[in-house]
């Protein structure tokens, strides 16, 4: 199977590269590490090869079956489409197709059935959802499946490797205290930044309103969902407090049945051993972390967690990954099964 990596040299193309070699391995024949022309004579390594980054134009003639998108929303707009022409199926990790009704957006775990359901036999794009929306709906979907959710209040945390490599150098730099290149406008170090992505008309950052449009387009149109979405100088992941409304009462104890038994999902919620999720111990695992389970005393049938995931693995590559292995598990494309 050939498959491409368009973003190969950046945060999240770098760990899609981890998670491809862990996950499908010999299964991918041949790799096409894509960046753009600033990244000409580089390789990455993969399967214990180092590989020679080539650009877009070449990587399209070469007709892969596959290709992980995350080079940004621009890029993918450009040539999500022509990949998909030539026969390759795309899964695109910017927001460019997320909100386009004629395409897919997916989280194996929840809506996986809907890949199964779809010919991608000649090409086409598949769309990976947002990384702050994927942990949410990982750990409301077991619970909007027994309760019905109305209503979800979400605050993000975020780390800057969501914002890519820029980011985390600005962080290293000032705290070694040396000058650099600037991904935000603001110092990040020791400081809090409550806008990720930009800011829209109705004065939401864009961030804020893919937690709510994806969120209704992967778990139920008639979710409600209001979002605040910060950046905090973290690296492993990203974590997010999280208060939900059911149609019905609910019971702490099943609460926690319900998230023990999901796959994908881990419950970290022992406040006698001061036990609960964080960046941290989120860092390099594939799995969301849920822990802090209180009721909102507020008001009936309302929820708080906590919700920590390593964004660049289950919130970008893992989740891609997973999509990936869903075709291959419908012998997508041909050989691939075998
Ligand atoms: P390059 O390294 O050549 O700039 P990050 O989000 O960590 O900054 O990474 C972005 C990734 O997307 C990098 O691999 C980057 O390649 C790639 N990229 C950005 N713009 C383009 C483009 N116009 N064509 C191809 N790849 C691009």
């Amino acid at each position: 199977m050939k498959v491409a990596v368009v973003g190969a040299t950046g945060m999240v193309g770098g760990v899609m590269l981890q998670v491809l070699e862990e996950r499908m391995g010999a299964k991918v024949g041949t790799l096409l590490p894509v960046a753009s022309e600033r990244s000409a004579g580089k390789t990455v390594r993969f399967m214990g090869q180092d590989i020679a980054v080539i650009g877009l134009e070449e990587a399209v003639k070469a007709k892969p079956d596959l290709a992980l998108f995350s080079a940004g929303g621009g890029t993918s707009l450009e040539w999500a489409p022509k990949f998909a022409d030539a026969g390759t199926i795309v899964i695109d990790n910017s927001s460019a197709w997320r909100m386009d009704p004629d395409k897919l957006l997916i989280v194996p775990e929840i809506n996986g059935h809907l890949v199964e359901e779809t010919d991608f036999s000649r090409g086409g794009i598949i769309a990976n959802p947002n990384c702050s929306t994927i942990q949410m709906v990982m750990a409301l979907a077991p619970l909007h499946k027994r309760y019905t959710v109305q209503r979800v209040v979400v605050s993000t945390y975020q780390s800057v490797t969501g914002t890519g490599m820029k980011a985390v150098r600005q962080l290293e730099d000032e705290r070694q205290g040396r000058e650099g290149e600037k991904a935000y406008p603001y110092r990040i170090d020791g400081n809090v930044l409550a806008r990720c992505d930009v800011f829209l008309d109705n004065g939401y950052t864009k961030e804020e309103m893919k937690l709510v449009w994806e969120t209704r387009k992967i778990l139920d149109p008639a979710i409600r969902v209001t979002a605040t979405a910060v950046r905090v100088p973290v690296t492993g992941g990203h974590s997010e407090a999280v208060n939900v409304q059911f149609a019905t009462e609910y019971t702490l104890e099943e609460v926690r049945r319900l998230l023990r038994a999901t796959p994908g999902v881990e419950l970290v919620d022992a406040p006698e051993m001061d036990a609960y999720p964080m960046p941290l111990h989120a860092n390099g695992k594939d799995s969301v972390f849920v822990g802090r389970l209180r009721r909102d005393e507020s008001q009936p049938n309302t929820l708080n967690m906590w919700v920590v995931a390593d964004n660049l693995r289950k919130g970008a590559a893992t989740n891609a990954v997973q999509i990936m292995e869903l075709l291959v598990g419908q012998g997508i494309p041909q050989a691939a099964k075998a």
